[in-house]
């Protein structure tokens, strides 16, 4: 029996590594599954993926910013127009921003807010009246920063923060409409976007992977695919008694 036989879910950031993984992982459990991501070029390559390695994937891709509080609703509408109902949500979309405190910019600050956490207080708020129809499920996807501290990544690490406790807000808020809500923190995962950025560096994927990480208790990068199965056992009925709840999934990196 496959572990989502029937949902459908929605995951934002659905072209980039961890979203891509997870709408593979979910449609390999049985979702139909709708990605929305705003670079289209990435979209296209990460649906063709899917149905190459998934066949008989049931996938919409919407091509949208997260950031626009408009995306939100017709998000949900593009979603029960074409499967009927909804039943998992993943806010997974973000962004980055390298700026120590001391120099961070209004214009920088405004759009991570905007990306990182706007867009999964609107997203959430649009879909909570099919989520509750389902007595359905909320995936967040925060950071391991957003409670392990560090310097010069200041912007993304608040973002996080108030996603874990957005998360906790709206687990308190709405278990009474029998909809869960919890967050996954993934550490070091390389993705597509760290390739690249280690690459423009002159460092390639291979040594990436070889490489020995000494801020967590595994001491290697994760794959997406690795941060994918524990949002979907959060996404699952398997965790029905779970809400509120923070995953780490960082290989281990709050103990040190
Ligand atoms: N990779 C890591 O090491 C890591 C660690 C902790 C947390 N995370 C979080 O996991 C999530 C996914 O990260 P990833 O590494 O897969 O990143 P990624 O950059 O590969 O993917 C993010 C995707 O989100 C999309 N996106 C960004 N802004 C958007 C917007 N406004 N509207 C629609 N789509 C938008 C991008 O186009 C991209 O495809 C992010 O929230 C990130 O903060 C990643």
């Amino acid at each position: 029996m496959p572990r989502l036989g029937g949902k459908v879910a929605v995951i934002t950031g659905g072209a980039g590594g961890i979203g891509a993984a997870t709408g593979q992982l979910f449609c390999e459990e049985g979702a139909r599954v709708v990605l929305v991501d705003r670079d289209a070029a990435a979209m296209a390559a990460a649906c063709a993926a899917i149905r190459a390695a998934v066949p008989g994937a049931v996938l919409l891709d919407l091509v949208l910013d997260t950031a626009e509080e408009a995306s939100a609703a017709r998000i949900v509408a593009e979603t029960t127009r074409a499967f009927g109902r909804l039943d998992v949500l993943v806010n997974n979309a973000g962004i980055r921003s390298y700026e120590p405190l001391a120099e961070a910019k209004a214009e920088t600050w405004r759009r991570i807010l905007e990306v990182n956490l706007l867009s999964h207080a609107f997203l959430s708020r649009e879909a909570l009246p099919a989520l509750r129809a389902t007595r359905g499920n909320i995936v967040n996807v925060a950071s391991t920063h957003a409670v392990n501290p560090r310097a010069g990544m200041g912007q993304y690490d608040a973002t996080k923060a108030a996603i874990v406790s957005l998360t906790k807000t709206l687990a308190f808020e709405e278990a009474r409409h029998g909809v869960r809500v919890n967050a996954v923190c993934p550490g070091a995962t390389l993705t597509p976007f760290h390739v690249r950025r280690f690459a423009a560096q002159g460092r390639t994927r291979e040594a990436l992977e070889a490489e020995r990480l000494e801020n967590c208790l595994l001491a290697r990068w994760a794959q997406p695919r690795e941060i994918a199965y524990p949002i979907l056992w959060l996404a699952s009925d398997e965790a029905s008694y779970v809400t509120a709840a923070v995953l780490m999934a960082d290989g281990g990196m709050k103990v040190l």
